[in-house]
C-alpha cells in the first residue's frame, strides 16, 4: 500500500482524482473540509474518523463492486479491532446497533481510474443516528492497521470475485446483511415503495416483495425500515 497521509484536505476522493496516482495508492486525511457522501450529500469529517480513498484500476468495477467493498471494510473492522455486531445496510452503509457507522462512495474517473472513498466514524460523533467503531471494537483502534486490513480484505474480495463471480460477492454481502428479511421503505427514482426486502439478484439489486404485486428490483435508492428507523 502506498500511503499519502494528510492532516486536512477538501475530500480525499476529490484529491484522488488528480493526476499521477497509481492503483492501490491510498489517500488518508485526518479531517476533510468538503467530504462528499452518496446522492450528493455532505459527509461531515471531523478529526476522529477514518477518511480514506483508494485508487483502483477501473477493471475491478462491476455491478457488485460497492457490495464487495462493504464486505471488505466490515471484515477489516473485525480483523483489526475484534469488533462484533457490525452489519451491512443496502447498498453501501455499515451499521452498528441500528445506527450508521460508515459509508462508501465508489466513483469511476474517465474510465481510467476507480476511486473507493471510505468514511468511518471511529470515535463518538454528535450526529443523529450515528454509531462509532469504538462502541463495537474489542481492542483499541489503530487507524493505520485498520487501513492496512481494509486494503488486504479488498484485495481478497477482488480475487474472490475474479475466481467465483458476482454470486460469491452477493452471498458474502447477504451473510452480513441487516436489510434482507426486513419490512422497508425505499425512495427510488422519485417513488416511495414499501415492502419486504427478500434478497439480492446476481447484480446486487434489491428484490422487494409486495403482497399481491410482482416483485420489484431496485438498482439504487435510499432506504429505511418501514417503521421509520434507520436500520
Ligand atoms: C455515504 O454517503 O454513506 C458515503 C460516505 C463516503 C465518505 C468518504 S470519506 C472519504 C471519501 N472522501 C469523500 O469526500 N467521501 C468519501
Amino acid at each position: 500500500m502506498q500511503l499519502i497521509h494528510l492532516a486536512e484536505t477538501e475530500s480525499t476522493s476529490t484529491r484522488a482524482k488528480g493526476p499521477g496516482f497509481s492503483p492501490w495508492t491510498v489517500i488518508l486525511s485526518d479531517r476533510q473540509t468538503a467530504g462528499r457522501g452518496q446522492h450528493g450529500r455532505e459527509w461531515q469529517s471531523p478529526v476522529g474518523g477514518l477518511y480514506a480513498s483508494i485508487v483502483l484500476d477501473p477493471d475491478v468495477v462491476s455491478p457488485v463492486f460497492t457490495l464487495l467493498a462493504g464486505v471488505a471494510v466490515l471484515e477489516a473492522c473485525q480483523d483489526a479491532t475484534g469488533a462484533e455486531g457490525i452489519g451491512l445496510k443496502w447498498v453501501n452503509d455499515l451499521v452498528f446497533d441500528g445506527r450508521k457507522l460508515g459509508g462508501l462512495l465508489a466513483e469511476v474517473v474517465h474510465r481510467k481510474r476507480a476511486i473507493l472513498g471510505i468514511g468511518l466514524n471511529l470515535a463518538p460523533v454528535n450526529l443523529p443516528e450515528a454509531a462509532w467503531l469504538e462502541e463495537a471494537a474489542a481492542s483499541p483502534i489503530d487507524r493505520l492497521a485498520l487501513l492496512e486490513a481494509i486494503v488486504a480484505r479488498l484485495q481478497f474480495g477482488i480475487e474472490r470475485w475474479r475466481a467465483h463471480g458476482q454470486q460469491a460477492v452477493v452471498d458474502a454481502w447477504i451473510s452480513h446483511s441487516v436489510t434482507i428479511g426486513r419490512e422497508i421503505r425505499v425512495e427510488t427514482g422519485g417513488e416511495t415503495l414499501l415492502g419486504r426486502a427478500v434478497g439480492l439478484d446476481a447484480d446486487g439489486r434489491l428484490v422487494l416483495q409486495h403482497p399481491g404485486k410482482a416483485d420489484r428490483l431496485i438498482a439504487s435508492g435510499t432506504l429505511r425500515l418501514a417503521d421509520g428507523r434507520y436500520a
